[in-house]
């Protein structure tokens, strides 16, 4: 390998156990090919699980990281920068969104549109509305909120209790989701095509259904296009072939084309309820992940 130092035969030996990686190495990848440690090479099918949707490599997006890299990659977020406020800009005038929240992963991003709906609730209905209703087979990340919401009890059982309020049903089953939204229901979480479930597409009715009670009873609708956002669906996001709006949309994964980034985005009067220093993270929104976003977007 380049060294040869390490092997896959480290990984058993220093990394914490939880995923169990093919038996070559990945070193050196363009467009749609990668070369192992050994020199052999591979056609990656896998893309990075949703990420690579413009291929290993990508001239234009190695020039913006050299340049974006050698001029300032973190800065904290007690400062703003240019990179950040042009994605921003860009995000929000492609979508129905006037505001961004930038995270590193598709996690932190449902993780701050699930507290961000928590907090608009509770603000405006009081404690009893915090009803977080998801969907079985649904994935939303692996923090103890998002693992807890999404819908594989696996990934969530075993770390002792969960945070409450959040309930399961069926997927595409708008009878009961629409028996289940009521008073105290707080939010809608489902993604437009479910990833991780089966590749299994909501019925346009199913969504537009969970729309209609959402406003009906001041719940946000979240929509989690983690994995079939940034053209994946063959739209930027997969709601605006669907027509259906959400109040908050969670993206990552193939926005930064492998560079890891997240983001959440939402209404003005949705993002009001988010405060200074009432939620955050030290490098969301850092210059050199967002330049590299902002390329893929354009
Ligand atoms: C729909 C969906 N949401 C959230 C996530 C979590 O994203 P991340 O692994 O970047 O935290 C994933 C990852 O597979 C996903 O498919």
């Amino acid at each position: 390998m380049s060294g040869t130092d390490v092997n896959r035969g480290t990984f058993d030996e220093v990394m914490v156990p939880v995923f169990s990686p093919a038996g070559f190495v990945p070193d050196r990848g363009r467009g749609s090919r990668v070369w192992d440690t050994e020199g052999r090479d591979h056609v990656d099918f896998a893309g990075g699980i949703a990420v690579k949707a413009l291929g290993h490599g990508h001239p234009e997006l190695l020039k913006v990281l050299h340049e974006q890299g050698d001029k300032l990659w973190h800065i904290g977020n007690g400062y703003t920068n240019a990179p950040v406020l042009r994605l921003a800009r860009r995000l929000t005038d492609l979508t129905f969104a006037d505001r961004a929240f930038f995270a590193n992963s598709g996690a932190e991003a449902n993780e701050a549109a699930l507290k961000l709906a928590r907090r608009y609730a509770i603000d405006r209905h009081g404690e009893k509305k915090i009803d977080i209703l998801s969907f079985t087979q649904s994935f939303h990340g692996r923090t103890f909120f998002t693992v807890s919401v999404g819908g594989q009890p696996k990934y969530a059982e075993g770390f002792g209790p969960q945070p409450q309020g959040i309930r399961h049903l069926p997927y595409n089953d708008l009878p009961r989701a629409l028996e289940a939204i009521g008073p105290n229901t707080c939010a809608v979480i489902v993604e437009p095509v479910q990833g991780e479930g089966g590749v299994i597409p909501a019925d346009p009715a199913f969504l537009k259904g969970l729309r209609d009670a959402c406003t009906e009873h001041d719940a946000l609708l979240i929509f989690d296009e983690v994995q079939t956002g940034v053209g994946r669906t063959g739209t930027f996001y997969a709601y605006m072939q669907y027509g259906v709006t959400p109040d908050i949309l969670t993206s990552a994964k193939a926005l930064g084309n492998g560079f890891p980034i997240g983001v959440m985005l939402t209404t003005n009067d949705i993002a009001a309820h988010f405060k200074v220093g009432v939620h955050g993270t030290t490098h969301g929104g850092n210059p050199l992940g967002a330049s590299i976003a902002d390329k893929v977007v354009s």
